[in-house]
């Protein structure tokens, strides 16, 4: 099925070349395909913060070629390039909040970084390591694609009725996607008959990004106001609830796009199964439950202006952008090390010691 993934894939929005990150602008799509260049470490940190790239698996691999533009900087600039380094590190760590392969890249590539600093180049290990990461998450979401197709096909058979939320593709991954991935494999399968996404509020990242990342590739998909997803889990024979998520609890707990926790209640009321991708590197030990994630909150501006149109209204918001939907109403995390079904803190631990599947 590898093959076949790979063929399918269309839509590419992060590319290193001669020491250039180049990006492909998400706050301009669909309207218009746009790529910046960033080539300094200040940059990068900012396309994180403004959205330029989104997705917690993009945003980390952008941090790692963020470090090396940071290296390179520094020691071109001499003196104690290490000590000043922390400061690119310390910058790029609080450009989104809630994610958690931002700081799992960053740790990564600090763990390099300790390892060759003492060599006459130690620029080259690093970019070497970036490059690696990237492709490791492209890898780990194609294992991810085959696994959740697996899933699918054990609990049920065709045809499938599949509901996603905000943009889990290639855009917001290292190539082909989390639950995206999972859902573009079923469908290359012929197991799919409908795909319905939410438009994701207040961003839209669905009605955006998600569908336009569908329609490259030739699949159609409906999409609906967030509000609609009872609904259609109740009229519309939907099979599976599939999502990513940006932050993984060592109790099975998953921190996702503001709206999955919602989506989890309503499946678990409608018997409809729910879905979690997310490589490993989302998963952190440290975080004992929800509990313990820093969930960000944007602006209330967000919501006070529709399309360019203040709305004119004078009055507080509350603008949570990620949420924390429970582990017990989560029927599968799928990662690639494996597939953990009902997650518990026992079962989060055994997924951890295991090795990739690829
Ligand atoms: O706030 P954004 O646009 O970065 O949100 C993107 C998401 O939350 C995705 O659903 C997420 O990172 C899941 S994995 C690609």
């Amino acid at each position: 099925m590898r093959d076949r993934l790979l063929a399918a894939e269309k839509v590419k929005a992060i590319e290193w070349r001669d020491s250039t990150l180049y990006l492909l602008d998400q706050r301009k799509l669909p309207r218009e395909q746009a790529w910046v260049a960033y080539d300094s470490v200040a940059g990068v940190a900012e396309a994180i913060r403004s959205m330029v790239v989104r997705g917690a698996p993009a945003i980390g691999i952008c941090a790692a070629y963020g470090v090396v533009l940071a290296v390179g900087a520094r020691l071109a600039a001499g003196g104690d390039w290490l000590a000043a380094l922390e400061e690119d590190f310390n910058l790029l760590a609080d450009s989104r909040p809630t994610g958690g392969h931002l700081h799992w890249t960053l740790n990564r590539m600090r763990e390099r970084l300790e390892r060759v600093k003492d060599q006459a180049s130690p620029l080259a290990a690093l970019e070497t390591e970036a490059l690696a990461i990237h492709e490791s998450d492209r890898e780990a979401n194609l294992t991810m694609a085959q696994l959740g197709v697996e899933l699918i096909r054990r609990h049920q058979g065709n045809p499938q009725v599949l509901l996603t939320h905000c943009n889990t593709g290639a855009l917001g991954s290292g190539g082909f996607g989390t639950a995206l991935g999972v859902i573009r494999a079923a469908w290359l399968e012929g197991m799919v008959e409908r795909v319905y996404v939410d438009e994701t509020r207040p961003w839209l990242q669905g009605s955006r990004l998600t569908a336009w990342e569908l329609a490259q590739e030739g699949m159609a998909c409906i999409v609906n106001t967030d509000s609609a997803a009872a609904h259609i889990m109740k009229t519309k024979g939907v099979t599976w609830v599939v999502v990513g998520a940006d932050r993984i609890c060592a109790n099975g707990d998953v921190t996702s796009k503001v709206g999955t926790y919602q989506l989890a209640v309503n499946a678990m009321h409608h018997g409809v199964r729910f879905m979690v991708v997310a490589s490993s590197s989302s998963i952190d030990m440290t975080l004992l439950s929800g509990e313990d994630v820093l969930l960000e909150e944007r602006e209330g501006a967000e919501l006070l202006d529709v399309g360019g149109q203040p709305l004119g209204a004078l009055v507080e918001v509350f603008n949570p952008v990620f949420d924390v939907t429970p582990a017990d109403l989560i029927d599968a995390i799928v990662t690639e090390k494996g597939v953990v079904e009902r997650p518990d803190a026992a079962k989060m631990a055994q997924l951890m010691c295991r090795k990739r599947l690829h």
